[in-house]
């Protein structure tokens, strides 16, 4: 910053008269004496803090050359008032690689030292902090350092800011590193192990921030933790602490954030907490706690956030909680949590954007209170046992675009089709035809109406709306043809409607399986396929010839169904396809040859249907196996293992091996009901193995 003010200053005249031109050597003739003059006898920069900067060797286009004042040098600041002793090397993002060398521990004088978000390598030297008495800040974050903390008796006592986060760290942390002084400590992102680096002896009495998540610390958390009484950060989550929180962390009367989640922590959340009347952020998710949510929770009122799924609470909402009026996301998910939710009061939570309560065992109706929360842009209440209807005054919650109700005993939900982009009511034992009413909701993107028992046929509005581009019918009583207007979805045929979707961030994840049998989670809807799912309904009648138009989807899934007739040529007009299930139809004819040009095809299948003649070969049909045939005796070919076909001209090859089909229709069966399997268990968020998420998600995020 002081150099660029410098620079500034020097104005260089940009166009030269020639009678001046000469004048102008001469004065830089001169001036350059005098430069030489100046660096020989004024204190420029220390010379033993030159070499030592030298000496570090960064790989990097910095201008530390040895002839120039090394105070002018890139990053550098020196002390103005003694010898230019180098006090601050902040080089942050300069691409700096190569190692830290020892020679930093040279610059004695050195009090601020940030390397942040480079590409470091290697180890600290194990002096740094001792060697350098004076220093206060220490910012190596986001490199690719390795080894032990640096550790010594003695370390610098002026230490104030540490961030040594988003490394390879590992070992473990001696809390004599935190000496009284440190206000700032940050170790997340690492690998380091041991307990948590806070002494019950009660000497950091500054510590502000302490951030040691996405670790491997274990043991309990330390008693001390209760006289770091400035704390008002304490993040310690993604590790693997156990046993319950100690009483002494109520104490911490500044504390706005506890972030403790993905561990191992037990024990009942004790009404201590209401003693933390700071308190913004609450995350304890995924850990054992028990018991009930504390009924002091109420007192905590400038709760922002309030993230305590994946646990084991029971009882009921406490009322006090309506309290907590600043609350904007209550994410309650998966715990045992049971009671009419309707006792509960919504109304005075107006920030509220997001409330998951999903997988619990509310009961009753649902609260008309809720209504009233007009911030509300998510709402998951997805396995519980919530009866009655959705009123619709559901429409006067105008920014919601997110709701799930899957998997309750709700019966009328003609309310809640309004503007909502994310429609998800799958596996609710819905009767009756697709609602017509859906007809006016333009925004609509996603519809996941699977598992239920709707009848009737596939409206052709459908194809109609604008915005939508995931279709989920599967696994109901559909009857009818396959709609000739389905065959327009503005978003499937277009480009330019695929482009003017507005796909943006949900508040919550849905949980879908799109193209395999792992599940993912979609946070963002530009991640979910261009996808049409009609698989086991009693749809009859042939594929239509204009189902070539959908040319911007990726999975088409029409399978156990009654299809009839051949498989259309235009199917390979589907560029996009990744996925093409038709099996367990009555199509018949022939394969066309032209779907091997649909480059993008992973997955196909046309067992089980009546189809002749000679599988292609040749692009695509080259890497599916005879799965993707069998059930179809009138094929041969390549992978079904029958070289020639009953009419075919092929010459016949005796013992033509046969294949085990009996076996391959197992693993077929299998694969999937293994798919469905999943398919309902994340698509609809029941409770069984939805605990595992987490920890995969953890597993992904660490890796
Ligand atoms: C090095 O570059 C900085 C700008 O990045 C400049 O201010 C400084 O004068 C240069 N130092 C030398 C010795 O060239
Ligand atoms: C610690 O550093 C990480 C980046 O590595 C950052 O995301 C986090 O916010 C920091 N913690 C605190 C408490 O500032
Ligand atoms: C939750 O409690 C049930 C019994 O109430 C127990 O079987 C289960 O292991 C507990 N889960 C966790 C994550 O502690
Ligand atoms: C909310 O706080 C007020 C006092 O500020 C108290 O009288 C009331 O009982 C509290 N409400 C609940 C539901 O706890
Ligand atoms: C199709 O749905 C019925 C219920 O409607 C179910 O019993 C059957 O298992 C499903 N079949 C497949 C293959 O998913
Ligand atoms: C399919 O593509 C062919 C060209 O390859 C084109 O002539 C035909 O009109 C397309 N059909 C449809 C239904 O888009």
């Amino acid at each position: 910053m002081k150099h660029d003010k410098e620079k500034e200053k020097v104005k260089v005249p940009t166009i030269l008269t020639l009678p001046s031109f000469r004048l102008l050597c001469y004065l830089g003739q001169l001036v350059f004496v005098l430069l030489l003059l100046a660096c020989s006898a004024s204190a420029a920069c220390d010379g033993l803090d030159r070499d030592a900067l030298l000496s570090l060797a960064f790989k990097a286009p910095l201008n530390w050359s040895a002839s120039t004042d090394c105070c002018l040098w890139d990053g550098i600041t020196c002390d103005p008032d003694e010898q230019s002793h180098v006090v601050a090397i902040s080089l942050p993002s300069r691409g700096l690689s190569g190692v830290v060398s020892p020679a930093i521990t040279n610059l004695t004088r050195l009090t601020h030292l940030d390397l942040s978000h480079n590409s470091l390598l290697g180890s600290l030297p194990d002096d740094l902090l001792s060697a350098l008495p004076s220093l206060e800040f220490v910012d190596l974050s986001f490199n690719r350092l390795i080894g032990r903390f640096p550790q010594s008796s003695n370390q610098s006592s002026h230490l104030q800011i540490i961030n040594l986060s988003s490394n390879f760290f590992n070992g473990t942390i001696p809390s004599s590193i935190l000496v009284p002084s440190v206000s700032v400590f940050n170790v997340s992102n690492n690998s380091f192990s041991g307990s948590i680096p806070v002494s019950n002896g009660g000497n950091h009495t500054s510590l502000t921030f302490l951030d040691l998540s996405f670790n491997e610390f274990t043991y309990t958390i330390p008693l001390g933790i209760g006289l770091c009484s400035k704390l008002q950060t304490f993040r310690a989550g993604f590790n693997d602490l156990n046993g319950s929180l100690p009483d002494e962390i109520f104490m911490l009367a500044d504390l706005k954030q506890l972030s403790l989640p993905f561990n191992s922590l037990s024990g009942p959340l004790i009404d201590g907490i209401m003693n933390l009347t700071n308190l913004r952020i609450l995350e304890l998710y995924s850990n054992q706690f028990l018991g009930s949510i504390p009924g002091g929770i109420g007192n905590l009122f400038r709760l922002e956030k309030l993230l305590l799924y994946v646990n084991n609470f029971t009882g009921a909402l406490p009322p006090s909680l309506a309290n907590c009026t600043n609350l904007s996301t209550l994410n309650l998910r998966l715990n045992n949590l049971t009671g009419e939710l309707s006792a509960f009061n919504f109304s005075t939570l107006q920030r509220l954007t997001t409330l998951d309560l999903s997988n619990n065992n509310f009961s009753g109706e649902l609260p008309q209170s809720l209504y009233s929360c007009k911030s509300l842009t998510a709402i998951k209440l997805a396995s519980n046992q919530l009866t009655g209807e959705i009123s619709p005054e559901i429409v006067a919650l105008e920014s919601l675009s997110f709701l799930s109700i899957s998997t309750n005993n709700l019966t009328n939900v003609a309310g809640a089709f309004r503007i909502l982009k994310v429609f998800a009511i799958a596996g609710c034992q819905l009767t009756g035809q697709v609602p017509t009413m859906l007809a006016k909701v333009m925004t609509l993107e996603v519809l996941d109406l699977s598992f239920n028992l709707i009848t009737g046929s596939i409206p052709g509005w459908m194809g109609s709306l604008p915005n939508l581009f995931y279709v989920d019918l599967s696994n109901n009583l559909l009857g009818g043809g396959f709609p000739i207007a389905f065959c327009g979805m503005p978003v499937l045929t277009t480009k330019e409607a695929g482009d003017m979707v507005d796909r943006s961030y949900l508040e919550l994840p849905v949980f879908v399986v799109p193209n395999s049998a792992t599940y993912q989670q979609y946070n963002q809807l530009s991640n979910l396929p261009p996808a049409i799912y009609l698989g086991n309904n009693s749809l009859t009648g042939s594929i239509p010839s204009e189902i070539g138009r959908l040319k911007y989807i990726l999975v088409l899934d029409l399978s156990y169904n009654n299809f009839t007739g051949s498989i259309p040529e235009q199917i390979s007009n589907l560029t996009n396809l990744e996925k093409l299930d038709l099996s367990y139809n009555h199509l018949s004819g022939g394969i066309p040859a032209s779907l091997g040009s649909l480059h993008f095809l992973s997955s196909l299948s046309v067992a089980y249907n009546d189809l002749q003649g000679i599988v292609p070969s040749g692009g695509q049909f080259d890497t599916f196996t005879n799965s993707s045939f069998e059930g179809n005796p009138g094929l041969c070919g390549f992978p079904t293992g029958k070289l020639s076909c009953p009419q075919s001209p092929l010459p016949v090859v005796s013992t033509a091996q046969k294949s085990n089909t009996h076996g391959i229709f197992k693993a077929l069966f299998f694969g999937i009901s293994f798919g469905i399997f999943f398919g309902i268990g994340f698509g609809l968020g029941l409770n069984i193995d939805d605990k595992r998420i987490p920890f995969i998600a953890r597993r992904m995020m660490k890796t």
